[in-house]
């Protein structure tokens, strides 16, 4: 069900949960002060609840009001990057921020999204906790019909387009006097050096039972059918590839393009929507043209293409 900005402000203040859009990804949006409704977003989504979730505001203040230190570089990071696809953790006066939020962490992450029509509803409601908005395991939502698949038409999603960005934010945090990136995403990491003076490191890999982004624990941006990633798509290859518009493949495959090759914008922006139609039409294998470059935005998309893929 589509609401208006004032419907899904309203909702939010009494306690409901609706799908907002963002530049990244659609995400399930609960007011930070209605703990019933963020336990609905758990159980919306069936996420695991060691998974926190990410705070979104629509000012600078506002993280002020709930952070308790801001570290070295928080203030030059937020005027660059704010509003936009990156997220920040912080450490937290965990009196302020419930412990669901949280999942018990003396931290919480925070990002202020590139939406205008989500900026309104947060300048009028206050912060709101925003996972991704599909269920757990399933590509992210990057339009409101692909919400509405989730968790039904009656749903309240506020309709603002398609996401220009399509992957999510890019997420850092600041520890043994660094910044460095727990989940790669929206904003390449190479974009971060201009503004930190240093280029920061890359640490998203599960490292045993504590990892620093517990998200990484769990499956992620699968679609039911299997994956082949691969830089050279054999001769005799039958079936769907996921592919570029400019490139040739195999006679008996069937394109599905992803963007032009030059643009990995574009393809990070189809991404999602090419895995949920994989599902729609009840595709059981697809090949994958992973003959990109290893470098900027065509990282993450290769990220996201290795964990669909397991
Ligand atoms: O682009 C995005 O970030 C989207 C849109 C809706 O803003 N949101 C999003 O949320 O991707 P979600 O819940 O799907 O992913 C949040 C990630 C999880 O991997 C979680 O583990 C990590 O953020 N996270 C949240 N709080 C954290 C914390 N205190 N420390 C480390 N990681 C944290
Ligand atoms: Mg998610």
């Amino acid at each position: 069900m589509r609401v208006t900005l004032n419907q899904a402000a309203e909702l939010l203040t009494k306690s409901q949960v609706v799908a907002l859009p963002t530049e990244t990804v659609y995400g399930l949006a609960a007011s930070i002060s209605h703990e019933k409704a963020i336990e609905q977003v758990f159980a919306l989504k069936r996420r695991p609840l060691a998974n926190p979730l990410i705070i979104h505001v629509s000012s600078h203040g506002q993280v002020h009001a709930l952070a308790d230190t801001l570290a070295t570089g928080f203030d030059r990071l937020s005027e660059a990057f704010w509003p936009g696809s990156m997220t920040l953790v912080l450490p937290v006066a965990v009196d302020k921020i419930p412990y669901s939020i949280r999942a018990g962490l003396p931290t919480a992450a925070f990002r202020m999204p590139a939406h205008q029509l989500t900026l309104d509803v947060l300048s009028l409601t206050g912060p709101v906790v925003m996972p991704s908005a599909n269920l757990s395991g399933k590509p992210s939502a990057t339009t409101p019909t692909h919400v509405e698949m989730d968790f039904g038409l009656n749903f309240p999603v506020l309709d603002g387009g398609p996401c220009e960005k399509g992957v999510e934010s890019t997420i850092l945090i600041f520890r043994n006097q660094t910044w460095s990136i727990i989940r790669l995403g929206a904003i390449p990491v190479e974009d971060f050096a201009d503004v930190l003076g240093y280029t920061p490191e890359v640490n998203i890999k599960p490292a045993g039972l504590n990892p620093i982004c517990p998200g990484q624990l769990f499956r992620h941006y699968a679609p039911k059918a299997k994956l082949i990633l691969t830089k050279e798509i054999p001769p005799e290859a039958t079936g769907i590839v996921l592919g570029f518009a400019d490139k040739s493949y195999p006679d008996k495959c069937d394109l599905w393009s992803m963007s032009h090759s030059s643009n990995p914008q574009a393809a990070s922006a189809s991404l999602y929507a090419l895995l949920r139609k994989l599902d729609e039409n009840n595709i059981t294998e697809a090949w994958v043209d992973i003959n990109f470059p290893e470098e900027g935005l065509w990282t993450t998309l290769a990220e996201r293409l290795h964990k669909a893929s397991h």
